[in-house]
């Protein structure tokens, strides 16, 4: 299936939602679903690596997210560090580069440890880039940006009539990535929530009812193969 794909978009970024939903059909506690979500996450890092996808941007955590029960919230916290401790060497054995995006610094000491350290052990790897994102809202960053490119207005780096989206895209925690090409989200929800505002303005969605922890590498290939169908127009017209 893998081979039969044409066109492979260079940036994947994932809404991976319906955790608790699987839980619930199965009488367990949501925290069971977020355990299993985490296994999705691997099928999928290994999938965009056969299709040889560059930037997989996974939306594991978001700024909304601290607003649900402390146990959830601490049980969250706690699988994030043990999933960067336990897959920090299958990163390395596969060539994946780590990296994340968002408010970092809100998250737990111990997470933050742990995950500037799965980053630094990762930096040399060459192969898909893994964007975590975590305390992630898109406001937030449009706001943060907003903020950097003021105060090297006020250092007098730059002048305000040199503004435009390009310059602007620079001060986003995702300077470094293009925009993302293809947007899944599992669990049939037909929303952003919140998710890379700025980057997904040109990106083609796919929405799936499949829950997230039964996301599988058929499924990520199955999107990829309706992207290759998709065509691009960015407002402009057809090309026949
Ligand atoms: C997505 O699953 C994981 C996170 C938001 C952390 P949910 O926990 O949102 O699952 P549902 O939407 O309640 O089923
Ligand atoms: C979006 O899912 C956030 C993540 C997947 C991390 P949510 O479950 O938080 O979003 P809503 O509440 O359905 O919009
Ligand atoms: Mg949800």
């Amino acid at each position: 299936m893998a081979a039969a794909v044409k066109i492979v978009p260079r940036h994947i970024a994932i809404i991976m939602d319906g955790n608790g939903r699987w839980a619930r059909q199965r009488g367990l506690p949501r925290i069971r679903g977020h355990e299993q979500g985490a296994e999705a996450v691997r099928e999928c890092v290994e999938g965009c690596g056969e299709l040889k996808i560059e930037y997989l941007t996974l939306y594991a955590f978001s700024a909304e997210n601290w607003q649900r029960p402390k146990s959830e919230v601490f049980a969250l916290m706690r699988l994030l560090e043990k999933f960067l401790k336990d897959k920090t060497p299958e990163l390395i054995e596969k060539n994946v580069r780590l990296q994340a995006i968002g408010r970092l610094t809100d998250l737990p000491d111990r997470c933050q440890k742990r995950l500037h350290e799965s980053i630094k052990r990762t930096a040399d790897n060459t192969g898909l880039t893994l964007i975590l994102a975590l305390s992630y809202g898109g406001r937030d960053e449009i706001i943060d940006g907003i903020r950097s490119l003021l105060r090297e207005i006020e250092a007098g780096h730059i002048d305000k009539a040199m503004i435009n989206a390009e310059m602007f895209s620079k001060h986003l925690y995702t300077r470094y990535y293009p925009d993302p090409d293809l947007l899944i989200r599992t669990s049939g929800e037909m929303r952003i929530s919140n998710f890379l505002l700025w980057q997904l303005s040109y990106t083609e969605m796919y929405v799936t009812a499949k829950l997230w922890p039964d996301f599988t590498r058929k499924d990520l290939f199955a999107a990829v193969e309706d992207f290759s169908k998709r065509q691009r127009r960015y407002g402009g017209v057809d090309v026949l």
